[in-house]
């Protein structure tokens, strides 16, 4: 066995002076972790190292949570999800809005369907310490507009998820115009935004016969489509104009169930569409262009109405050169490593490689990255990924403070590292010690993890944070639980032990930040993702 002080790289003996940069980071999250997590499911929707949402919604009549002989569609469910969690926001209170707290409302007879917990069953793996359920909420909804008819609805990041039900107060179809209205304009939206958004949301999907047998008659259902449901118009996969021009010009489904149904009570759609003499209706359906901005305008108040304690971050733009997985660690030498790959986002035509330096006032260490086989694709363009390891062995060298990535006949993108403490993924280990038997459907585990850091300087106060999303009652939205360690040092690794309980369907979520308290501060290295290995 090797003693400790092999993996000390020799260089990191004589603790240099560093200044103190703002945002540097061990593991680059470029810009930011927040920011890097949902540009990720914004842009790496195809193709290599895609997150898997449009492939929930492709076709954009799929259903990814049963059968499709139920006829039932992914992308439809989304925006309604989104509905029914925004439309219960006080604005005048500055309480509700999107927030999850839709996945504790799901028995309640204003939530009546599958929608929720099928979307939330999707959305559960992806909550971690950086991604609310309340922000996927909102990535789906651009998501879902983006790739099944092209409207680019803003997305700002940084929702935070109620630990409780919130307001009731969603329109039904059988709620009076007043009602309804007055519901909309405790959300902020008027009567007119309320007949576009309805309209907007409307465009997609379906009413169901399971579900609204008092709208949709059990007709409807046939062996491929045994959940009865009825499009709202030609198109129930494409967000487009057809709505407005099929109810308006009284041909396809005239506007859908909700405005056809024998049942007059039910009619809620044209209730709230000629509550106006049809003025609203008339002006969304002038033109597709008038249409889309106007949709676009409202599906983005709709995310971005919050509760008041919450701060939306900038919208999240595609980011051209980003480091993905970039992060310090040691080799089995001993020696610093920093690895991972560079994304480059491109229109046109991809670069076959660039060049990595690392700098201090001067560059240090230097690699050529070629690209590797798999590209991605999305409606921003082609992704290509450079995968890169630069060894940072030599002894006297200083410590870089930056990573420059160069395409040929390109300017440098430059990105402040932190190298002074990292998470060692190489020297920490995680593996379930204890879990129900195999065929059990209890899915709760404990899991034990062996957490070690390097330090390049004398540290105090290290500690690692584990962030385990944890299943909570009445919602499949997980609570994120932070479990502090002490580290305790040996020369410079810091290194302790902690067993936790988690859940197995969840571990893809466990991530890592280490923080210490150095010369200049305190310093974190965070959202370090933890591979959890099976009962050995
Ligand atoms: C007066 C207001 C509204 C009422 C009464 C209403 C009612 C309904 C009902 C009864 C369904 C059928 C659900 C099912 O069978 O599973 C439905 C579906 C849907 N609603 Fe609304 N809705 C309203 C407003 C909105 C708004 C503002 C949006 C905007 C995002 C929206 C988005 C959707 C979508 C996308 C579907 C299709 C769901 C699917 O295919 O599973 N609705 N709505
Ligand atoms: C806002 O809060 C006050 C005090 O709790 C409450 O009386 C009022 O009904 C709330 N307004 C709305 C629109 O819910
Ligand atoms: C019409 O809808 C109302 C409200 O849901 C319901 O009470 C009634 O039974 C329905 N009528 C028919 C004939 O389905
Ligand atoms: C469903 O079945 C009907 C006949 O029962 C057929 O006309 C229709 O094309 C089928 N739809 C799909 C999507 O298979
Ligand atoms: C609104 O338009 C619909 C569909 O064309 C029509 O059936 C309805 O009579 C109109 N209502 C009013 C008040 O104009
Ligand atoms: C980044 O790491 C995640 C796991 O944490 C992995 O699923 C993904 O494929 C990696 N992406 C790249 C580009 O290496
Ligand atoms: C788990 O299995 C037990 C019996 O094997 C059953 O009673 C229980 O309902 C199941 N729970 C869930 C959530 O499926
Ligand atoms: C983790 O630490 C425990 C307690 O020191 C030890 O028994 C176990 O072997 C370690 N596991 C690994 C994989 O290093
Ligand atoms: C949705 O899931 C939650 C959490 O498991 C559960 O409590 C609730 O009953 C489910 N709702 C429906 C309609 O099945």
């Amino acid at each position: 066995m090797r003693s400790i002080v092999d993996f000390i790289p020799s260089f990191l003996l004589p603790v240099a002076f560093f200044a103190f940069l703002p945002f540097v980071r061990a593991s680059l999250h470029y810009p930011d972790p927040l920011t890097s997590r949902l540009e990720h499911i914004l842009v790496d929707t195809d193709g290599a190292f895609r997150s898997g949402f449009k492939d929930a919604i492709t076709p954009c009549d799929n259903y990814v949570s049963g059968s499709q002989l139920l006829g039932r569609e992914t992308s439809g469910q989304w925006l309604r999800v989104a509905f029914h969690d925004f439309v219960t926001a006080r604005v005048v209170n500055g309480t509700g809005g999107i927030d999850a707290s839709i996945g504790f409302e799901t028995l309640r007879a204003e939530d009546t369907g599958s929608a929720f917990n099928d979307s939330f069953a999707f959305w559960r793996p992806y909550v971690d310490a950086h991604t609310s359920m309340a922000d996927l909420v909102a990535v789906s909804v651009v998501t879902v507009l983006n790739n099944c008819g092209g409207l680019q609805v803003p997305l700002r990041g940084g929702r935070v998820d109620a630990t409780e039900a919130g307001a009731f107060g969603v329109p039904e179809p059988e709620t009076s115009l007043k009602d309804t209205l007055a519901e909309f304009a405790n959300a902020g939206f008027n009567a007119a935004d309320s007949i576009g958004l309805t309209a907007c949301g409307h465009s997609i999907g379906r009413v169901h016969h399971g579900g609204f047998a008092q709208v949709v008659p059990e007709s409807a259902v046939t062996p491929n489509n045994t959940g009865g449901g009825i499009n709202f118009d030609a198109t129930r996969g494409t967000f487009d104009i057809d709505v407005v021009l099929e109810y308006l010009g009284g041909y396809g489904q005239r506007g859908g169930p909700l405005v056809t149904t024998d049942n007059v009570t039910v009619r809620s759609d044209l209730r709230l569409y000629e509550s106006d003499g049809n003025k609203t209706m008339k002006t969304l359906g002038q033109s597709k262009d008038y249409f889309f901005t106007t949709c676009r305008g409202l599906f983005q108040r709709m995310i971005e109405t919050v509760p008041k304690e919450v701060a939306l971050s900038d919208v999240v733009k595609p980011i051209t050169v980003k480091p993905v997985n970039v992060s310090f660690d040691l080799n089995s030498n001993g020696d610093v490593v920093l690895a991972g790959s560079i994304r480059e986002l491109s229109m046109t035509s991809s670069p076959s490689s660039a060049t990595i330096d690392l700098l201090t006032s001067h560059v240090v260490a230097s690699t050529t990255a070629k690209s590797i086989g798999q590209t991605g694709s999305s409606i921003f363009g082609t992704t290509t990924y450079f995968p890169f390891s630069i060894t940072l062995s030599r002894p006297g060298s200083s410590l870089p403070t930056a990573l420059q990535v160069t395409f040929t006949g390109q300017r440098s993108s430059k990105f402040s590292i932190e190298p002074r403490l990292f998470y060692s993924s190489s020297l920490s280990s995680a593996s379930i010690i204890d879990a129900p038997p195999a065929g059990s459907n209890d899915t709760s585990a404990t899991a034990q993890f062996n957490i070690s850091a390097v330090a390049a300087e004398i540290m105090s106060d290290v500690e690692a944070i584990v962030n385990v999303p944890t299943p909570q009652q009445g919602t499949l939205a997980p609570k994120m639980v932070a479990h502090a360690v002490r580290l305790s040092k040996n020369e410079y690794i810091y290194s302790g032990n902690v067993k936790l309980n988690v859940d197995t369907t969840l571990l893809a979520g466990v991530t890592v930040d280490i923080v210490g308290t150095g010369k200049s501060g305190k310093i974190t290295d965070s959202y370090n993702r933890v591979t959890i290995d099976a009962r050995a």
